[in-house]
């Protein structure tokens, strides 16, 4: 295998992150500046905050990366940087940086798919037990990527290949759980204070909607969403609310929709593997029941490497690198990129 070593970046969202990650495997260094507390005042992400947070974040956070990873710029064979999915602010803060590094050191340069990155995240070593064996299972795998952007279920046939079955028509899981957060009094992001309000509630007490379609592999959360906020106005204020039960009878839906779907889908396409990816990955009841339910491995990323972070794109573009792939400096940003399209390499 060709050795490398990787500066990636990462700056779709609320993250600005840097990494420096050897053969697509072994973290060297993983920084993240999270916006989280700045974005928390108004409920949810903030576009033009989040773009001058990453401007004034990116160049300690770059610096840092390859200060702990004990290295520079001229110790890296590629610098590499998620160029979509995203808000097109956030992307061009981290895609800006990337271009000036790789151009002013002479070095190549790859854009990378965010959710591709989220998808590599299952071949990072961590430490963890049973981790760092992804590279010698068997294709094909299913890939549930479930986060705040995405919730889409894809084949993966070989190293780069895949085939979308199917995502979600309306709100992404992680959406719906960080909007029902609000309606529940509980701060930004929801989904990490409903995973704990949960396991103090009882997930029969209310019976949400499933949305569970009798075809095909798609998602639809809105119903559920709606459902919630249904419920809620029947009390007078926050404080009368039962938000355990509500976030555990909300939880148990979305976590039956998701298992259900990807239960079917591993069974129809004979997979050897289910791999679990994106910020929703970390929510404890999904992990509990997708591992009950599928009697075939089910493996995730260590609750770190599940939300945004930069050493998930170093491990997408190991791949690339590999394979020879380079892009050019007039690469641009593109908000609304799909896995399969061309510039997947
Ligand atoms: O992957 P990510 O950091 O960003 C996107 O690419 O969207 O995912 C963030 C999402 C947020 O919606 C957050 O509420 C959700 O992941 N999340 C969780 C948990 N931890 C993070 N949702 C449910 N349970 C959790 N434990
Ligand atoms: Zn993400």
């Amino acid at each position: 295998m060709i050795s490398t070593r990787i500066l990636a970046i990462e700056t779709s969202c609320d993250e600005t992150a840097a990494a420096v990650v050897e053969n697509g495997r072994t973290i060297l260094s993983n920084i993240i500046a999270s916006q989280t507390d700045l974005h928390a005042q108004f409920g949810g992400i903030f576009p033009e905050a989040a773009s001058r947070q990453h401007i004034e974040s990116i160049y300690p956070v770059v610096s840092a990366a390859l200060s702990k990873a004990h290295m520079g710029i001229d110790d890296m064979d590629c610098i590499a940087v998620t160029y979509g999915p995203g808000l097109v602010g956030s992307l061009l803060t981290g895609v800006n940086m990337a271009k000036g590094l790789a151009f002013g050191k002479d070095k190549p340069f790859l854009g990378i798919n965010h959710i591709e990155g989220h998808i590599y995240s299952l071949w990072l070593e961590s430490g963890e037990q049973g981790r760092g064996e992804a590279d010698e299972i068997e294709f094909p795998i299913l890939t549930l990527v479930v986060s705040g952007g995405h919730t889409e279920l894809y084949l993966m046939v070989d190293h780069g290949q895949y085939q979308h079955l199917g995502g979600t028509l309306d709100d992404a899981a992680g959406e719906a759980f960080d909007k029902v957060g609000r309606l529940l009094g509980l701060p930004y992001p929801g989904g990490p204070h409903i995973d704990e309000a949960a396991k103090m509630g009882n997930p029969t007490a209310f019976k949400f909607p499933r949305a569970v379609m009798r075809d095909g592999f798609n998602f639809s959360f809105s119903g559920v969403k709606t459902a919630v906020m249904r419920q809620t106005k029947k009390y007078h204020s926050k404080e009368t609310m039962p938000v355990n039960d509500l976030a555990a009878s909300f939880q148990a839906a979305v976590v039956d929709a998701l298992v259900t779907k990807t239960a079917r889908a591993a069974e129809a396409y004979g997979v050897t593997a289910v791999h679990i990816a994106g910020g929703v990955s970390a929510n404890s009841a999904l992990r509990r029941e997708m591992s009950e339910k599928l009697n075939i491995p089910v493996r995730y990323p260590p609750l770190a490497l599940c939300t945004d972070n930069a050493a998930m794109i170093g491990a997408a573009a190991h791949r690339h690198f590999i394979n020879g792939r380079r892009d050019n400096f007039d690469l641009d940003v593109i908000p609304s990129l799909q896995l399969n399209t061309k510039n997947n390499g």
